[in-house]
């Protein structure tokens, strides 16, 4: 692309731009022209955006350089520093990074996942069965919300009665674009499980949080719930790749009807939506030593943006990057971040997209869209907020 889009760098952070513009066309000509672009403050501090794919990879992997600590997403200089700063997994550098990890890794492993897919499945189908035989639901909260709630719920070890009350609260809490932690009653709810956990430990993620050690120290209860609070709003991310890869799939169904005559594709599928979705909108880091990216300076103390759906259509790395295609491969996207900090929760969310994907291929007759989609207006996430739709059994 030659010619500059209509919108200008500076709208990259305004949610406005995510949700009813194509930023895609902004971050093309940005990867051409500024792919080191320095972003004066405005009510956010000042910042470089990162565009190329090959940058973006290697300020993650370059953790001694670029620090986490300081928060991984841009917010406004009233708002002062992340409150989990320090504290939460991804808000941790080296080397109490690790030890954090370790503690929490055991419940997102191939191991772990693999023994909770009978979980995954039946909650699969918990949630299609509600909607079969209904005029219309939305993707977006009746499958994709309810199943990955479920989900982190059950590893938490929040009790099945439980989840419908979180469900309601987190759902307020993303309808209000804010932060879990801000929400009394998932903040409640989380210290007295944790105070249960305490007395008498089950096997789950929250009784490691409450019994682990980091340094041979107990983590205290405002780290315990910071990393209940960061585990589901990370969580976010996998709701959003599910309703935006069921979108993908009904914009372009000529790629569905692929998957169904050849199930083999469904890890290339996968790999795709991942990528052509990147639900992670941006991450940051802060420079803890001066450096330079592409001949520009960077100092210490300076923010740094990675803007992931432009990395994830780099023509330096994808052909035809614009093209959803199941069969796409190689797929070296980067939509689960690369190096120390490499998501997580890599692996039950592909797990969640195999099972959702194979389990609508078996028992759907036809997908059909029975309104418009309605896109998140955000900085941090993207990806449809509301996906109606009607499914039929056959
Ligand atoms: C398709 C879905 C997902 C995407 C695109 C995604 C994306 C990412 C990205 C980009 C990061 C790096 C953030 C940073 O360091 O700045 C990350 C880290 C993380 N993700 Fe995910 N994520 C997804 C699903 C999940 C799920 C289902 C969980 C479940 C718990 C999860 C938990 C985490 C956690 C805890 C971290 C921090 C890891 C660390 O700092 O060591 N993610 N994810």
């Amino acid at each position: 692309m030659t010619t500059a889009p209509t919108i200008g760098p500076a709208t990259l952070t305004d949610p406005e731009t995510h949700a009813t513009s194509d930023p895609h066309a902004l971050w093309t000509w940005m990867r051409a022209h500024a792919p080191v672009h320095w972003h004066p403050a405005t009510d956010l501090p000042a910042f470089w955006s990162l565009t190329r794919h090959a940058d973006i990879r290697a300020v993650y992997r370059d953790t001694s350089t670029f620090s986490s600590a300081r928060g991984v997403l841009l917010r406004p200089a009233k708002a002062g520093d992340d409150p989990g700063g320090g504290l939460t997994l991804a808000l941790t550098d080296a080397p109490r990074h690790k030890q954090l990890r370790v503690l929490i890794a055991d419940w997102f492993n191939t191991r772990a996942v693999r023994a909770l897919e009978g979980y995954v499945r039946s909650a699969t189908r918990a949630v299609l069965d509600r909607t079969t035989g209904t005029p219309g639901c939305d993707f977006a909260t009746d499958v994709a919300g309810r199943l990955s709630l479920s989900v982190i719920s059950h590893i938490l070890g929040v009790p099945d009665e439980d989840h419908e009350d979180l469900y309601r609260w987190t759902n307020e809490a993303f309808e209000a674009h804010s932060s879990l932690v801000a929400h009394p009653d998932i903040v409640g709810y989380f210290m007295e499980l944790l105070y249960r956990r305490m007395e008498k430990p089950a096997g789950d993620l929250l009784s490691a949080l409450v019994h682990g050690t980091v340094d041979g120290e107990l983590l205290t209860e405002e780290e315990a719930v910071l990393n209940c609070e960061n585990l589901i709003g990370a969580t976010e991310n996998g709701r959003l790749a599910l309703i935006g890869g069921m979108k993908a799939f009904l914009d372009h169904p000529d790629q569905w009807q692929r998957l169904r005559d050849d199930r083999s594709l469904l890890p290339s599928a996968i790999e795709e939506i991942l990528r052509w979705t990147s639900s992670a909108t941006h991450s940051m880091r802060v420079a803890v030593r001066p450096c330079e990216i592409r001949g520009r300076r960077i100092e210490a103390g300076d923010r740094v943006v990675l803007w992931l759906p432009s990395a994830n259509r780099d023509e330096a790395m994808f052909i035809d990057p614009y093209r959803f295609d199941v069969s796409r491969s190689p797929n070296r996207h980067i939509a689960l971040a690369a190096g120390e900090h490499f998501c997580i929760g890599s692996t039950l969310a592909r797990a969640e997209m195999r099972i959702l994907f194979s389990e609508l291929l078996d028992s759907m007759n036809a997908i059909e869209p029975v309104g418009p989609a309605r896109a998140l207006r955000s900085i941090a996430v993207n990806g449809p907020e509301s996906l109606p739709v009607r499914m039929t059994a056959g």
